[in-house]
This record gives C-alpha cells, sequence and structure tokens, in this order.
C-alpha cells in the first residue's frame, strides 16, 4: 500500500456531536431539543432509541480526552449544544452548560489538543422548531443571539470555529425528507431552511468578525459531488444538476456566487431571498471542512422530482449500505479547490460503519475500517502533492455513538462503545490512525 506522509503540522482530529456522544439530556439545565422529540416519535429512530444517555461523554469526558491524548491526535472536533447554553433558544443564559464546555476544553489544553467547536450540529432548541424552525427566518434573531453567547463566554477556549454541520442535512434531511428531526415533509419549507441555513452560516461569521478573536472560522458542507453513470451527456447533465441542487446551493452563496441556476432556472426552485441576504451569506471564511464517506452515481430520469436518479455502483459497500469510493474524494477535493480559489480545506468527517465486536482476545480487530481510512488518508496525502490546501483530517468519529436515525444500530467510531456498561475499547484503526499521526506512514 502506498506510503502515508503528511505535513508536520497537519491537524489531526477525531469528530463527534453534543447529541449523538454526551448524553445527560435532562441534566445541567439544558433545554430540550428537536431531537429528543423527534425520538419520541414511534418509528423515527431505528429501536426506538435516543440520545439520553449516549456515551455518557457529559460525565467522562476526561476519560475520552486522555484516551485521544494516547493516540495522538491534536484536535478535537465536537458541538455546542444549543439547548445547554440557552435552554429556551433565546434569553436567559444556563451558566452550567457554558461550564460543561469549558471544562472540556481545559482539559482538551491539557493534553495539548485544540478545541474545534461546531456551533450547530442540529440540536435546535424545540422551542424554536414550535415557531417554525429552520423554515421560519425568525429562527436567525434566535441564532444570532446564541452564538454571540458563545463567541463571549467560549471565545477564549476555542481555538476553531464551524458554524454549521452539513447543511444539507438540516434542509433536506428535517424538512423535505423527514427522515431527521423536525421530520417534516415539504419542499417550500426546506427551501427555505436552505436560505435561512446559509443565512446563519453568514450571521455567525459576521459576528464573529465583531468580536476581537482570531481564531479561524469555517462551515462544514458534505459535498454530494456525484459522477456521471454513463458517458452521455444527459447523464454528465444529470450529475451537474445533483450537485447543484446537493452541494452549490450551499457553497455557492457562502463563496459569493449566488444560487446556481440549474436550480433557480433549470429545476425551477426559488430561495425566500431578501434584499441584503447574498451579502450577508457572503462573508470571507477561514476555511471549507468536507464531511465525505461515498459518492454515488447519477443518471438523468425526467420523472424524477429533481431530474435525477442514483444508480447502483459496483463497489463494496460499508454497514450503512454506502459505497466505498476513495477516487470519489479524489474528485470532490480537486472540485472544491477549483470553486473555492484556493481556500484551506479540512476533512472534518470521514469514517465508516461495521459491525464492530469486541473479540475474545479483548481486542476490536476492524481490518475493514483500517483499509478504509487507509484508502481514504492515500488520496488526502496525494491531493496535498497536486496543490490542495488540505490542512487537516477529522475521523468520524472518536467512538461509536447514537447514529440519528439509526440509533446505536450503526458503529462509526475507532473506540468502540459498550452502550450497556459504557466501557471503552480502543479498536486497532485507532491504533492504525496513531501510528499513521506518529509519522510511520505504513502499515
Ligand atoms: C454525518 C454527520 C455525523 C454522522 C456521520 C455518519 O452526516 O455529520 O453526525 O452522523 O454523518
Amino acid at each position: 500500500m502506498e506510503k502515508l506522509v503528511f505535513p508536520k503540522d497537519f491537524v489531526w482530529g477525531t469528530a463527534t456531536a453534543s447529541y449523538q456522544v454526551e448524553g445527560a439530556a435532562r441534566e445541567g439545565g439544558r433545554g430540550e431539543c428537536i431531537w429528543d422529540v423527534f425520538a419520541r416519535k414511534p418509528g423515527a429512530v431505528n429501536a426506538g432509541e435516543n440520545g439520553d444517555v449516549a456515551c455518557d461523554q457529559y460525565h467522562r469526558y476526561e476519560e475520552d480526552v486522555a484516551l485521544m491524548a494516547e493516540l495522538g491526535f491534536n484536535s478535537y472536533r465536537f458541538s455546542i449544544a444549543w439547548p445547554r447554553i440557552i435552554p429556551t433558544g433565546s434569553g436567559k443564559v444556563n451558566p452550567e452548560g457554558v461550564a460543561y464546555y469549558r471544562k472540556l476544553c481545559d482539559e482538551l489544553h491539557k493534553h495539548n489538543i485544540k478545541a474545534c467547536a461546531t456551533l450547530y450540529h442540529w440540536d435546535l432548541p424545540q422551542v424554536l422548531e414550535e415557531k417554525g424552525g429552520w423554515a421560519d427566518r425568525g429562527v436567525l434573531d434566535a441564532f444570532e443571539e446564541y452564538v454571540k453567547v458563545c463567541y463571549e463566554t467560549l471565545g477564549d477556549v476555542i481555538d476553531t470555529w464551524i458554524t454549521i454541520n452539513e447543511p444539507f442535512c438540516v434542509a433536506y434531511l428535517g424538512y423535505l425528507w423527514g427522515v431527521h428531526a423536525p421530520g417534516q415533509r415539504d419542499l417550500n419549507k426546506a427551501l427555505a431552511a436552505v436560505h435561512h441555513i446559509n443565512m446563519a452560516h453568514g450571521i455567525a461569521v459576521r459576528e464573529y468578525r465583531k468580536t476581537k478573536l482570531k481564531a479561524p472560522i469555517g462551515i462544514t458542507y458534505n459535498p454530494a459531488t456525484p459522477r456521471p453513470a454513463t458517458s452521455s451527456a444527459a447523464d454528465a447533465r444529470a450529475a451537474d444538476i445533483s450537485r447543484a441542487f446537493n452541494t452549490e446551493v450551499f457553497m455557492f452563496p457562502a463563496l459569493g456566487k449566488g444560487y446556481p441556476e440549474l436550480v433557480t432556472k433549470d429545476l425551477n426552485l426559488s430561495f425566500p431571498v431578501q434584499s441584503g441576504d447574498m451579502q450577508l451569506i457572503a462573508q470571507p471564511i477561514d476555511f471549507i471542512g468536507v464531511n465525505y464517506y461515498t459518492e454515488h452515481a447519477v443518471a438523468a430520469d425526467e420523472k424524477a422530482q429533481f431530474k435525477t436518479t442514483n444508480k447502483p455502483s459496483w463497489e463494496t459497500t460499508t454497514a450503512m449500505g454506502w459505497p466505498i469510493v476513495p477516487g470519489g474524494l479524489e474528485r470532490q477535493l480537486l472540485w472544491i479547490n477549483e470553486v473555492s480559489n484556493g481556500i484551506p480545506i479540512y476533512i472534518t468527517e470521514n469514517g465508516c460503519a461495521y459491525d464492530d465486536v469486541v473479540a475474545p482476545d479483548g481486542r476490536v480487530h476492524d481490518k475493514e475500517r483500517i483499509k478504509y481510512l487507509h484508502q481514504h488518508l492515500a488520496v488526502c496525502a496525494d491531493v496535498i502533492k497536486k496543490g490542495v490546501p488540505l490542512k487537516g483530517y477529522f475521523v468520524w468519529s472518536l467512538m461509536d455513538n447514537f447514529e440519528w436515525a439509526f440509533g446505536y444500530g450503526r458503529r462509526f467510531g475507532i473506540i468502540h462503545i459498550d452502550f450497556k456498561t459504557q466501557k471503552r475499547t480502543v479498536k486497532d484503526s485507532a491504533y492504525f490512525l496513531r501510528d499513521t499521526i506518529a509519522g510511520y506512514g505504513e502499515l
């Protein structure tokens, strides 16, 4: 296999999100979020599971940080739960919530690990959903208030800020396809949510620049950059449409390129844009975060709602059923570098789910994950040589956790969790990453 050689200052991190790992859902003054409510809906989450306890990181962060340090990671990407900071969405700040994240950051810094915080990784306070959630422009006032509180109370301990995690999932999984909280299926609401989540990003950056804080701030996308299933012109166009609808509607406004015409003209979809909005969204950012898991082949389909359809592919799949396509990561990074004009890029998530078990020898021999990570890291090393300003890599995830609608049934961690006992077992893939970080460069 190819040698994995990375620059000395490369950022090596693990990633998680508040609702997926924290637990302590009714402790520390935390308010209710849309995932608490969604998880109670019959059939919404596999086996009726929820994030009430999750990995209990709220109580076990010291152990978790020690494990990261032992493995040699130098950054931790976590998210701040809005309902811990302002339990009622807007208004009174909860000092216990602030204190939790300060303690977590102190612990990270004690171990020379940087704190990379995502402001919004999907746990919207439920009270705001009741007023319309991301489909309602009013949510932006509350979001502005929330981010200002984060900057004021946590600004001195956060080393990197990410405004929004995967706006695609917020708008489409939440409001169009209804598979994520708040579980709505309404195209107009989804298009409104697209615009409002884009604006939320702009607001977060604008407000940040008003402070004296100097840490980098960016946004994390899960860009879908599908490949045309065949070499026909129709499929090439289908891939363009799919990329425009799934990715460019989020990325292009932030880069000052506006909404793509393939969506506004060809698909004839419109966003509730008011004067000044596009300027607000297009704040200069310090980096683009990329979450990459897979790539799909798409073909033209005039009967489909958005004129394209996913085609079967030949690659082996992970436990998510997602084809393993390291080449897609290369295609994607090259494209992003081209459209973003050299803005630094971080892989803010990459990883895979497998049905990992603790073996009789007490270890988790997740060879398939090692192969997956190796293949994708090889692409990372390679694109750096091709001039892509890729500055870091965060594996998803530090530990097995609450995988949204799949509940605890999908294990993405490099650390295994026994959800009955909360025992942490370091998987072989974590040792593989430890050695890669240490610079051994090959298996
Ligand atoms: C991404 C999410 C993350 C995790 C992975 C598997 O879409 O950002 O929270 O669930 O997928």
